[in-house]
């Protein structure tokens, strides 16, 4: 039962001018329940009736016929106020969350439509820093959410993992690297030759030509070259996998930039035909109107970044038939989306419309900014490890005899720093403090999930099968309760919001409310009292609100413990 639908409906047969979508836009949520539970505005029809707002409500009022859902009609100034019966409303929002279950808030818009996330996408040899970790939990919560809606999530990891750094690589582990320190030490060890080559480099320019000859050499097939970089990417992967692990993330595909190292040679060509490349300085450039020129090929021949998302976007939509390709990166990378966008336009391409850039903020630490470059990095390993670590302190302070406390360390640890990521809007910069991203009373994961364990904790100790038949929903029309059913009735149209708008931050500030709503009820009203019917009834919102928190929390993907 979809009540702004409903709603929407009935103004519709009043206000031909409007197209229902329209109509359903302009309802409001009034902030204060007082005001109703839906609004309709009639200050936008005062042109169309040449009557004033109130006037129209006023009138309209009088010939709506009230459906059986609706308790009142008012009109307020310029206003037409909804208010819902509220045991009715109880009725349809809470027995479909009990029908549905886990499947609440599912759709099936999105059947048949196939939608390619490239998300995390971290550089091998480099560290997994933590505007990785923002791509891939941003990216990660995306795949949910549509995936929630019905469509098929492809997540493609596109690795860097080709590029003159690795000519820079080769010789630096020449130089001054062993396989041993390599082996013991993984991304630490190739980062600190790295370092060392551009430290040397500043001083002998020599090594960047060395640098630049061995690259050639990997694109040119060389067995030495390229067995080095294979060994490069494993000892990277499987530093990658542990984050992923502890993560919780999968992807369908692992095609890194190297994957369109065969396959650029023909867009290249393509691009020649349609008379869209210009030479300039020896290197090859798609010129364009209003933006700095998009470099396909140095004047080496080498090819670029951009030449492999061009590359990479074709071979997408021919082998997934795509309707949306979303790349979740930093702000930082505006440009380059922008550059190489146009050119897939400028090719002919009707798609280059489904082509969708999602940037984000960066993330900083408290103690100052992260850099690559000098070495000072913090692992995201190592910081997901300290997330779990405090956390069973935590733990062990406020709850010493919980069973698993090492599962769930883990699922809290990194549930908070998941959140701490997805809680604001995506675009804002985030810093990352540790008082922050583990208070358990805060606006933070611990909080969504501690609030989902005492509702798993109320209905063990009821412990008994909750009967629909049985559930007399006057008793949840007080103030908290009608609160918490107004926000579960919002859930489907949240999910919907975060999938149109591209953000996880929605289901995230969605669940905090949600939470707080909860622990207001659980709060005001015992649960587990004498009387039979109010037991039951208060038991059945429980479960509901458990429910639509672990919903919630998996569609950013995080845990959630019954226990903490
Ligand atoms: N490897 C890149 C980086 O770390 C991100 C790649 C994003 N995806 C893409 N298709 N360009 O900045």
């Amino acid at each position: 039962m979809d009540f702004k639908l409903q709603i929407a409906d009935l103004l519709n047969s009043k206000f031909k001018d409007f197209s229902k979508e329209e109509i359903i836009s302009m309802i409001e949520i009034p902030p204060n329940p007082e005001m109703g539970d839906y609004a309709f505005p009639c200050f936008r029809l005062a042109k169309i009736f040449r009557k004033s707002p109130a006037q129209i409500a006023e009138d309209t009022v009088k010939v709506i016929e009230k459906p059986d859902f609706i308790k009142e009609i008012k009109n307020v100034s310029g206003y037409i106020n909804f208010y819902i019966d509220k045991t009715k409303f109880a009725f349809y929002v809470l027995s479909e969350v009990l029908d549905k279950k886990e499947t609440y808030g599912s759709s099936n818009e999105g059947n048949g439509k196939n939608i390619v996330i490239d998300y995390s996408a971290p550089n091998i040899a480099k560290p997994f820093h933590v505007g990785h970790l923002r791509s891939t939990v941003i990216g990660g919560s995306i795949y949910r959410i549509f995936k929630k809606l019905g469509y098929n999530c492809i997540g493609v990891n596109h690795l860097g993992d080709w590029g003159t750094q690795f000519g820079k690589l080769i010789v630096a582990y020449k130089k001054w690297g062993s396989k041993e320190a390599v082996e013991k030490d993984g991304i630490k060890e190739l980062m600190r030759i790295y370092v060392l080559f551009h430290e040397k480099a500043e001083k002998d320019p020599s090594l960047e030509e060395e640098a630049r000859k061995w690259f050639t050499k990997m694109e040119n097939g060389d067995k030495e070259a390229l067995d080095l970089w294979n060994w490069f990417k494993d000892i990277s992967l499987i530093e990658f996998n542990k984050v992923y692990d502890l993560l919780g993330i999968k992807f369908d595909s692992y095609a890194g930039e190297s994957f369109y190292n065969d396959k650029m040679d023909k867009v290249i060509e393509e691009l020649e035909q349609k008379g869209l490349l210009k030479e300039s300085e020896g290197a090859k450039i798609v010129e364009l109107e209003d933006m700095p020129p998009c470099l396909i090929t140095k004047k080496d021949g080498s090819t670029l970044y951009a030449t492999r998302d061009i590359t990479a976007a074709i071979y997408r939509k021919n082998t997934y038939d795509f309707n949306k390709c979303i790349y979740v990166t930093a702000l930082a990378q505006n440009l380059h989306f922008a550059q190489w966008f146009k050119v897939i336009e400028k090719m002919g391409y009707d798609w280059y419309k489904d082509l969708i850039h999602v940037p984000f903020g960066l993330v900083s630490m408290e103690t100052g900014k992260l850099s690559t470059r000098k070495g000072n990095v913090v692992l995201l390993e190592e910081i997901l490890k300290e997330a779990i670590e405090k956390t069973k302190q935590i733990i062990n302070d406020k709850n010493p005899n919980l069973e698993n406390k090492d599962i769930i360390a883990e699922q809290v640890g990194i549930g908070a720093v998941i959140f701490n990521d997805l809680s604001n809007n995506r675009i804002k910069d985030v810093v990352f403090s540790w008082d922050k991203v583990l208070n358990f009373d805060g606006e933070t994961g611990p909080y969504v999930q501690y609030t989902h364990a005492r509702a798993c904790s109320v209905l063990r100790k009821a412990n008994i099968n909750i009967d629909k038949e049985k559930i007399d929903y006057s008793i949840l029309t007080d103030p908290a309760s009608v609160e918490v059913i107004r926000l579960m009735e919002q859930f489907p149209e949240k999910i919907k919001e975060a999938a149109n708008k591209l953000e996880p931050s929605f289901i995230a500030r969605y669940i905090i409310d949600l939470s707080q709503a909860f622990n207001k009820f659980y709060h005001d009203n015992p649960i587990l009292v004498e009387d039979e019917k109010v037991k039951i009834a208060r038991l059945a919102l429980v479960y509901g609100v458990k429910t639509i928190l672990y919903i919630g929390l998996d569609l950013l993907g995080i845990k959630a413990p019954e226990k903490m």
